[in-house]
């Protein structure tokens, strides 16, 4: 086999948040496969970085009262401890806030612009005039143009689903500070992706493209490619673009650079060579796995970039699903938007390697996070199948033969079955189908265990007669787990280890073949332990905690990201709305009020009726908030109402008030609920 060069990335994750279990699924998938690819013996690097620029990142990092530079380090930090944890091998960790980024951040835009691939417009964009900054379309609140609906995002509609500018906004608010914005205009560069248009296409027709990611191509192409703005005006968190004093590279101009900074600053340590892999005619692999909803970021303006500006283009982008947990968005209130780090305190870490591995193919559909199934099939697995093998073989041998396996190989023919499969194994986890390698090797764990029990074992160590048959069996079924743990190595690295010190042997995918006979073998000592379901509730209880949202009043993705898969939290936060005088607020009259009564209304999806005591007297409300809460669940509960709400008559009867909650909708609404000792009644002032 020749050996061949690699160079593979994953997506480089914001550094304005914690990682968590759906960014995790990148970086198990990439880990496994290039922890395969180094087995194989090639020349393979794993490189990543922080992404550490953008609006978001720059107004969270002021919320908290320090510099960006401090919160980038902080958040790097918290980032590679998780990822180490989880066991992800990568060879390098860097910043796109480095000097290598801002050195190739310049020299590719400067090529790109001698080229005369950036173009100069001058654009009328929205302002806040408190913040003296422009707004991202995220960053701009109001009223839907086309049906009305309050408090939409700057580029869509939640309601109809109308896409549409932020300045068609009615009622156009800043979220960052509240104010109204003006519209302003300012020179913008733009990068001529149309030029590219042909060598894109013949790129998307040579590449190893996934099918799904080809027919998104094609769709673009017929939509037509747009001219792209990179430039952003001060103030802003990133490079100055040279030659043009407060203007500054768009964070998505920089990012994907950062998988060349990230592996320059290896190079620079190692003295592997940079060129090799990067320069136009290179005959280096290289490979970029992320997620699908940064796919045309990564197959139209990154080839197109590197193609302007004089280096070869990836050999080809791999795209993933999108996370789900127990079939839903993670979500923060039902306590499945799980953190990494959260995880790590209640589970194994190769528990999720293992699970990930046995869902994964090589396609875009998302993949789920089924949290009995998880402990089923890991328990089922690992602990049930691949262990129990080891197990079941280990002390006799230990016990009566000094540790020592026998000479002789029992069953030639099934190990040769064993080893014979490294091949189609190999095959699938080079074409990132890890569900179906995975299914290949528990075919083969069966084998073993049904092998071990028409043996049985423990009954021919019985007898002095059969002692040399069961000594041979034992080695035997040690034999074929230690092939099956060649193949596991990538999946699970951790538990390889503690094999290779058990077997007192070095695991790769150059030993499988040869068997290990008159050698000898240490103590086993139990090498994974069942997933304990109690772990997993407490993991999704320690999510629900974390639920406190940070006084974050941005959006957590940078600014052109589409709708992000979580409904998390800080989106939700809202910039607070105009002022009252004091008058106005003694209008309202507020009251503890304890829900005596809750149900479902017939022909409602969204609606609960609900009884509500105030002390000397009732009244029926209609709740929207069916969506978060079963009626059975409020019943009991206080809570507090708007008691001098005008009657209101509805389909389904009169509505007396209106009771009081947080949150976006959908599953994150929280009822206020005054603490226990409020009595029903209580004026809230
Ligand atoms: N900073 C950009 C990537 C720049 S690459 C030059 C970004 N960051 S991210 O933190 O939002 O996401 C990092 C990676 O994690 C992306 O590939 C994204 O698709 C992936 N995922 C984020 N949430 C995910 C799930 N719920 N499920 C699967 N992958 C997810 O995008
Ligand atoms: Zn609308």
């Amino acid at each position: 086999m020749t050996q061949r060069k690699i160079l593979i990335t994953s997506a480089l994750p914001y550094a304005n948040g914690p990682i968590h279990l759906g960014h995790m699924l990148e970086y198990i998938q990439t880990d496994i496969w290039s922890r395969f690819q180094k087995a194989r013996g090639h020349q393979c690097y794993y490189v990543c970085a922080d992404d550490a620029h953008g609006t978001p990142i720059m107004l969270k990092a002021q919320q908290l009262g320090i510099t960006p530079e401090q919160m980038i380090a902080q958040t790097s930090q918290e980032h590679q401890a998780d990822f180490a944890e989880f066991l992800i091998g990568f060879d390098n960790y860097h910043s796109t806030h480095s000097e290598e980024n801002r050195q190739f951040a310049s020299d590719i835009y400067t090529k790109l612009d001698k080229g005369g691939y950036i173009k100069r417009k001058t654009i009328s964009q929205l302002f806040d005039p408190e913040k003296q900054m422009f707004l991202p379309d995220r960053f701009v609140k109001g009223d839907c143009p086309k049906c009305g609906a309050l408090d939409q995002n700057g580029d869509s509609c939640d309601s109809c689903g109308a896409t549409y500018s932020p300045t068609e906004l009615k009622n156009p608010r800043s979220v960052v500070s509240g104010a109204t914005p003006v519209l302003k205009d300012s020179e913008h560069y733009f990068f001529d992706l149309p030029a590219f248009e042909q060598m894109l296409k013949d790129w998307t027709r040579s590449g190893s493209l996934q099918d799904e990611m080809a027919n998104k191509l094609q769709e673009w192409f017929t939509e037509g490619l747009q001219q792209w703005d990179i430039s952003r005006d001060a103030p802003y968190f990133g490079f100055e673009i040279p030659g043009a004093p407060g203007k500054f590279f768009y964070v998505w101009l920089d990012a994907p650079i950062g998988y060349l900074a990230s592996f320059k600053n290896y190079c620079d340590k190692t003295g592997v060579n940079f060129d090799q892999f990067w320069q136009k005619d290179s005959d280096a692999e290289i490979y970029h796995f992320i997620g699908k909803d940064i796919i045309y970021f990564h197959s139209l303006f990154w080839p197109a970039m590197l193609d302007g500006a004089g280096y070869r283009k990836p050999t080809s982008v791999y795209a993933h699903g999108f996370v789900t947990v127990n079939g839903a968005k993670m979500s923060k209130s039902r306590g499945t938007f799980i953190k990494a780090r959260t995880y790590l305190e209640h589970l194994n870490p190769e528990y999720l390697r293992y699970y990930f591995a046995s869902k994964l193919t090589s396609n875009i559909t998302d993949l789920d996070l089924n949290l009995e199934d998880f402990a089923q099939k890991v328990n089922a697995d690992l602990v049930g199948k691949v262990v129990n093998i080891a197990s079941r073989c280990a002390s006799f041998i230990s016990k009566k033969f000094d540790g020592k396996l026998t000479a002789d190989i029992a069953e030639p023919a099934l190990l040769a079955e064993f080893t014979a499969a490294g091949e189609t194994i190999a095959e699938s986890f080079e074409k990132r189908e890890f569900a179906r390698a995975i299914r290949e090797i528990m075919a083969l764990a069966d084998k073993a265990n049904q092998y071990i029990d028409a043996k049985a074992p423990w009954v021919l160590a019985k007898n002095e007669a059969t002692l040399t048959e069961a000594h041979l069996v034992c080695s035997m079924g040690i034999n074929l787990f230690r092939v099956l743990m060649h193949y596991l190595k990538p999946v699970l690295p951790a538990m390889a280890k503690e094999v290779e010190l058990f077997l007192n042997d070095e695991l790769s995918w150059s030993t499988y073949q040869t068997a290990l006979t008159n050698h000898s073998i240490n103590v086993f000592k139990p090498l994974m332990q069942r997933v304990e379901m109690t772990k997993v509730e407490a993991m999704v209880e320690g999510s629900k905690e974390n639920l406190q949202p940070t006084a974050a009043v941005a959006p957590k993705t940078a600014e052109t990201k589409a709708a992000p898969a979580v409904d998390s939290a800080e989106n939700a936060i809202e910039p607070i709305g105009e002022t009252i005088n004091i008058d106005d607020f003694a209008k309202l009259d507020l009251r503890v009020a304890r829900i005596i009564n809750a149900e479902h209304v017939e022909g409602a999806d969204k609606l609960v009726k609900l009884q509500l005591d105030l002390g000397n007297e009732q009244r029926q409300v209609f709740a929207g908030i069916k969506s978060a809460y079963q009626p059975e669940q409020l019943i009991g509960r206080l809570t507090v109402m708007v008691a001098n709400l005008a009657p209101r008559k509805m389909r389904f009867g009169m509505s007396e008030g209106m009771v009081m909650a947080a949150g976006p909708g959908g599953s994150d609404i929280f009822l206020l609920t005054p603490d226990d000792g409020a009595t029903p009644g209580m004026r809230v002032k």
